[in-house]
């Protein structure tokens, strides 16, 4: 179907009273607004739309679809207009559908995951990446996108640590604030070229035991409110539309039953009023979990913990009116439920115009751009980092290089949840450097091995290019399928297979720099005390090849700092860096040798921390100022100090300042970010950085969740990151 006989519905001035659209509606129509399915069940969609097929499975009728609230997993113009005019031909009071789906680091334009845009320490472009991945979606026809997802994560064994962007509470806030403001800007009802976001997994996602994905959460009351929500509550504090419930269990309860979570916390304390959508069959899960015997306790406890979306199961529309029959669900909490999602149809401006943006004629145009490309290679630039540099980077043009590895070629540089990105279209790295290296010397390359498997032939074909290079780059990494959801592992090196290239290669006492395309922190046993120089570039997305290449020929200074921290090996996770101390720390002085907090065959620290990224500059700090040793509830310090670049070429260096309180009403991390700047230096220039430290910043829950700072004494670091131990002492008075 072309787009020239599509009339787009004039827009018209009747505005919606969703109140009285409720009233209208049957106790069934209202149920059916609750229930969300995907693509295939619906008409219209080209190459899908097969309504009597997937309705079995789920027990549901054709009554049902037409009736139903919002679809799973749309993209194309096209498609949703299709879509949205064949329902709306069925549905009695002409309600359009809602069209959600997982546009978390870009739509087609695919920016590098999450874990590495943490890494770039860059807010602006964070919020720049959202808003461009949403303009490409809105135009493709979504409404609403299911992120940000801000899990704070500190188990790399967890598949989804990909999805997230770190291990500090503080920067999670900050990227969870920036997202929701890409996606959605201050006016999503007048700005047609963003979606509503959906801050996910609520709550705790992360902290699954042992990193399994799906596994038992259970944190204290403190703990969530320490480290685990603020960045909910960020995205809630920065608008966000819709907050998906996580598929584990919080303190014994499954989120999407937990009424605590949901209704006390969310909707109570917190004041959100927004959709709250369950995850991808979570709400039947309540069976599996052990808290509800049917599919029609499954939807009581779910309904009454306050969830308006059951995503892709049928307890709500199967079990529901025959509840409100038995006096068991009040109707009232169906309303509220309907309330909510109408009120976002209505906020898109859907029953005005239920087509909204998706125009096939404008996707053409926007979607995967040259403009949005420059976009994904700057921030591909900035996510990368320099984990390791022993002089040989970076690379110059006249050296004779071999391209090694299962990554040299591969399109695999995506990462989990890239929605339309094609990695046929993604730049690979032999691409990237072949750019770079046009005019010079030839770049020869071979594969060397698969990603977990090898062959001889693949080896020769590596040791003969390798014998007749200078230097080696060494591309390995894991499939991205070894990365996010439901992939999570118990052993986080590289694949065996690569450990043992690396091992022949070095044999051949050549220079050699490791790029890694991974999803998660790796135990880097077998590639750190081998390699020459690694350069850390997670899955950066459709510019990977230019973005690394850059790097790689210095065309580009690498400027990424670690948000989440590598361990020495799997057996130290989960190793992060704002712990607390323990009553026997190593390394205190009147510490004993053995009866401390530590292990027999590994050290304490993880191989690389928090804040940790090289250069290709050479920044040197002076010694830190304080403007006080007191503070007061009105009285903040300063804190100051300046970076110089000793080094020979521009770059940028974040300078981090964390705190320490001395003594809480509970224990305290040992560091805590606080606040940083990424300051760029010419070769020679030097900077003077000022942080202003309040009360309010001390604050933390105490044993009662009371929010609150201690009069005491407090120490503070300011440094390139979270190893930095110069303490700067002060007291707060109150
Ligand atoms: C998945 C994921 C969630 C995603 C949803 C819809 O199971 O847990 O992050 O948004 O289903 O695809």
């Amino acid at each position: 179907m072309s787009n020239e006989n599509h009339q787009f519905p004039d827009k018209t001035n009747n505005r919606v009273n969703v109140k009285e659209l409720i009233e209208q509606m049957t106790l069934d129509e209202k149920i059916a607004q609750l229930i969300q399915l995907a693509v295939p069940f619906y008409e219209g969609a080209v190459g899908e739309g097969l309504i009597t097929g997937p309705i079995d499975s789920l027990g549901i009728t054709e009554e049902t679809v037409h009736n139903s609230g919002s679809v799973l997993g749309m993209a194309g113009a096209q498609d949703v207009i299709n879509v949205q005019r064949t329902h709306l031909s069925h549905n009695r009071l002409g309600i359009p559908l809602l069209m959600m789906a997982d546009i978390v680091h870009g739509f087609k334009t695919i920016f590098p995951v999450p874990l590495a845009i943490g890494c770039s320490w860059d807010m602006d472009l964070a919020e720049k990446s959202a808003e461009i991945a949403a303009k490409e979606a809105s135009v493709s026809g979504v409404h609403v996108t299911y992120a940000p997802m801000v899990d704070l994560v500190r188990d790399p064994r967890w598949g989804r640590v990909v999805e997230a962007t770190g291990e500090d509470p503080y920067l999670n806030a900050q990227f969870s604030r920036a997202f929701v403001k890409g996606f959605q800007s201050d006016d999503l009802t007048n700005n047609l070229d963003r979606v509503a976001a959906c801050v996910k997994h609520f709550a705790a996602y992360g902290a699954a035991e042992a990193g399994r994905d799906y596994n038992t959460v259970d944190l204290s009351d403190r703990q969530m409110r320490e480290f685990y929500l603020p960045a909910y509550k960020a995205a809630l504090d920065e608008g966000c539309e819709m907050v998906m419930t996580s598929f584990n269990t919080v303190d014994g309860i499954p989120a999407t039953g937990n009424s605590k979570l949901m209704r006390k916390l969310l909707r109570e304390e917190w004041g959100f009023d927004g959709i709250l959508i369950s995850d991808w069959g979570a709400v039947r899960e309540l069976i599996a979990h052990g808290i509800a015997a049917d599919e029609s306790e499954a939807a009581l406890k779910a309904i009454n913990a306050g969830v308006d979306i059951e995503m892709m199961t049928s307890c709500y529309v199967n079990h529901l009116s025959e509840l409100v029959e038995r006096n068991e669900v009040d109707v009232a909490l169906i309303d509220e439920a309907v309330l909510r999602i109408l009120n976002l149809k209505k906020k898109l401006g859907l029953f005005e115009n239920p087509y909204r943006a998706a125009d096939p004629i404008r996707e053409q145009e926007i979607v995967f751009c040259e403009d949005h490309l420059k976009v994904a290679r700057s921030l591909a630039v900035k996510s990368c980092v320099l984990l390791k540099n022993e002089g040989m980077l970076p690379l110059t043009r006249n050296q004779r290089i071999a391209l090694i590895g299962p990554f040299a070629n591969s399109g695999d540089v995506l990462g989990p949840w890239s929605w339309t990105g094609s990695k046929d279209e993604a730049v690979t790295l032999v691409e990237g450097m072949n750019a770079k290296l046009s005019g010079y010397v030839t770049l020869s390359v071979a594969e060397g091995c698969g990603i977990e498997t090898a062959t001889e032939q693949q080896w020769q074909e590596a040791l003969a290019v390798a014998l007749d290079a200078d230097t080696i780059v060494l591309a390995l990494g894991e499939h991205s399928d070894m990365n996010g959801e439901a992939a999570s592992r118990s052993n986080i090196q590289l694949p065996h297979v690569q450990l043992e290239l690396i091992q022949k290669l070095k044999s051949l006492g050549k220079p050699m720099v490791v790029v890694l395309f991974n999803g998660r922190p790796l135990d880097l046993h077998g590639v750190y005390e081998e390699a020459d120089a690694i350069l850390e570039a997670w899955y950066p997305g459709s510019q990977a090849g230019h973005a690394v290449a850059d790097l790689l020929f210095g065309d580009e200074n690498p400027s990424g700092r670690l948000t989440m921290s590598f361990p020495y090996s799997v057996g130290q996770v989960p190793v992060y860096y704002n712990a607390y101390n323990t009553g026997r720390p190593q390394g205190a002085p009147d510490a004993q040798v053995r009866y401390v907090s530590q292990f027999l065959d590994i050290p304490n620290e993880p191989l690389l921390p928090f804040g940790f990224g090289l250069s290709y500059s050479k920044f040197e700090f002076s010694e830190a100022q304080l403007s006080a040793t007191t503070m007061t509830e009105t009285e903040p310090i300063k804190l100051s100090i300046t970076v110089s670049n000793k080094g020979s070429v521009t770059g940028v260096e974040t300078v981090q300042l964390y705190v320490r309180d001395m003594s809480g009403e509970v224990v305290r991390p040992v560091k805590e970010l606080k606040d940083f700047r990424r300051v760029e230096l010419q070769s020679g220039e030097s900077a003077d950085i000022e942080f202003t430290l309040t009360e309010q910043q001390l604050r933390y829950y105490h044993s009662d969740l009371t929010h609150e700072s201690d009069a005491g004494a407090f120490v503070a670091f300011i440094g390139p990151s979270s190893s930095v131990n110069t303490e700067l002492k002060f007291n707060l008075i109150k």
